[in-house]
């Protein structure tokens, strides 16, 4: 069993607490910021995406989003020696850079709409705190990006999140490996990869 200061660390053969919460962290708060946006889409203004919109405000959530991706990279980095290991092969190459692009998505996607906001001297606001006022200013190459990509990008990372949760399933239900288990928390005697 593992001693409880390794509980928080990666094995090869689960991640730890903390990987955990911050990947189940991660999900719940893309899984909201999409929630709110294809209600609106969907739905237009009603009681229930006017609540979505209250608990999860489109701009707070990519801001937390960018910090919990920053932390995640940071502790992914320092337990890259013993994190479990990717499949062998081409799926392992495939999933790889699969990740590998959530987190590069996941940073340049608020940056750029952050460097934006301040470009066209627009407020931050974050659950109603004001972060960084109105301000008169427009600085173009702030705000290019941003209205080029931001959206495109977005919709690309939500493709791949459908994708990569249907492969989590796929391990599951018609592979039936440990690989779910490893990010859950309850690695099983299977063989992973
Ligand atoms: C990972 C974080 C984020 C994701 C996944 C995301 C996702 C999206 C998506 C999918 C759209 C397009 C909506 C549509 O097609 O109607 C959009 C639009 C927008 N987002 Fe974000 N967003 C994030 C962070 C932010 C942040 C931090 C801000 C503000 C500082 C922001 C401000 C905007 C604005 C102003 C628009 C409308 C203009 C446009 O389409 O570029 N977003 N976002
Ligand atoms: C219900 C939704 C999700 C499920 C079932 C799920 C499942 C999993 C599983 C089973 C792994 C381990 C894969 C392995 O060990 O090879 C994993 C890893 C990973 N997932 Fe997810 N995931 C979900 C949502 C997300 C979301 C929304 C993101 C980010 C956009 C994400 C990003 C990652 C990344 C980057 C890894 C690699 C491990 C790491 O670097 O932390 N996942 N996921």
């Amino acid at each position: 069993m593992a001693s409880p200061t390794n509980r928080w660390r990666d094995t090869p053969d689960r991640y730890g607490l903390v990987s955990r919460l911050l990947h189940w962290l991660t999900a719940a708060q893309v899984t909201l910021l999409f929630a709110v946006l294809l209600a609106w889409k969907g739905v237009g203004e009603s009681p229930v995406t006017l609540f979505l919109a209250k608990i999860g405000p489109h701009g707070s959530l990519g801001a937390m989003l960018l910090v919990t991706t920053l932390l995640r990279a940071i502790w992914a980095y320092r337990q890259r020696h013993h994190r479990p290991p990717r499949p062998e092969g081409w799926a392992g190459v495939v999933a790889r850079c699969v990740h590998l692009a959530f987190y590069a998505l996941l940073i340049l996607i608020p940056a750029m709409a952050i460097l934006r906001q301040y470009g066209r001297g627009g407020p931050l606001i974050f659950y109603g705190k004001e972060l960084m006022p109105e301000a008169e200013r427009h600085i173009a190459w702030m705000v290019a990006p941003a209205d080029l990509l931001h959206s495109t990008l977005a919709w690309l990372l939500l493709g791949l999140i459908a994708g990569h949760v249907a492969m989590a399933l796929a391990h599951r239900l018609w592979l039936k490996d440990g690989i779910l288990a490893r990010m859950l928390g309850n690695p099983s005697p299977q063989q992973d990869t």
